[in-house]
């Protein structure tokens, strides 16, 4: 059974493959983040290297990237490499380098065909720098896009975003271009890494473990979280709609009675 708890709703045999004409606009999240869990245990199930679980991946989450389109979805973040990815394996760490920047080139052209402006989110330090080049050169070539937003958060961490946004406020209070008394949500969201990202309204991680692990943990605030058990490489599409479905039925409340 793919989805906990909420999978007694969803035994329909497919019929929520017509969901997007079920399911109002207003009931579509606007923001979707993806922590895309589970290569390297897809491939060890299969007695293959762990690199044959993220080269898997990348199908899905091009066949995502679509669905999410065809929803009517207008941003989403999926987490590529995280800054505690470094602690990795040498061998790993290099392959997933070298991918990264293959699949930015290979997917490049297809991305802004569809209509996709892809954002880096991250940080620059240690990542190499032909994956930053490519990285730029994608982010020039779907700058004009505005179907959906796809952010590639590589080298992203939550915490070291919010640490560097306060670290930038410290400098603009030292440098008195701020005050303290100027320090608020609103402000303090304008030093985070993309000031213009929205706040996450459905948040999935895949694989059956129930962790943010640091993805966007500012702007998940208040995100409904759907914990789905398929290891990435097995997701598809339908289960990016039975995500929104279940996102759908959830009272969002932020803090209100
Ligand atoms: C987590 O699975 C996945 C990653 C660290 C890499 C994410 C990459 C992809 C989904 C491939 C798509 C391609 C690009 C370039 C975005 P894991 O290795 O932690 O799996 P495990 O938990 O089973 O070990």
């Amino acid at each position: 059974m793919a989805f906990r708890e909420e999978s007694q709703e969803f035994t329909d045999g497919g019929a929520s493959r017509s969901l997007s004409s079920k399911v109002s606009n207003s009931q579509i999240p606007h923001h979707v983040a993806i922590v895309m869990d589970g290569n390297g245990r897809w491939a060890k199930k299969r007695g293959l290297p762990r690199t044959k679980g993220h080269e898997a991946g990348e199908r899905v989450l091009f066949e995502i990237v679509e669905a999410a389109l065809h929803l009517g979805i207008k941003e989403l973040s999926v987490f590529a490499f995280s800054t505690e990815n470094w602690r990795r394996s040498p061998d790993e760490v290099k392959f997933l380098m070298g991918f990264n920047r293959e699949v930015l080139r290979r997917r490049r052209d297809q991305m802004n065909e569809l209509g996709v402006r892809l954002r880096w989110i991250g940080r620059p330090q240690r990542l190499w720098k032909s994956v930053i080049e490519e990285l730029e050169e994608a982010q020039r070539v779907t700058r004009k896009n505005s179907k959906l937003i796809l952010n590639m958060c590589i080298n992203y961490g939550g915490r070291a975003e919010i640490a560097d946004a306060a670290a930038r406020i410290a400098t603009d209070v030292a440098k008195r271009r701020l005050k303290p008394s100027q320090i608020n949500e609103r402000s303090f969201a304008k030093y985070l890494e993309e000031p213009k990202m929205s706040d996450v309204d459905l948040f999935i991680r895949t694989s059956g473990e129930h962790r943010t692990s640091n993805f966007l943990i500012w702007q998940s605030a208040y995100a409904e979280f759907v914990f789905v058990d398929e290891l990435w490489p097995d997701v598809t599409p339908e289960t990016l709609r039975r995500a929104v479905d279940i996102y759908s039925k959830r009272e969002r409340r932020f803090g209100k009675a």
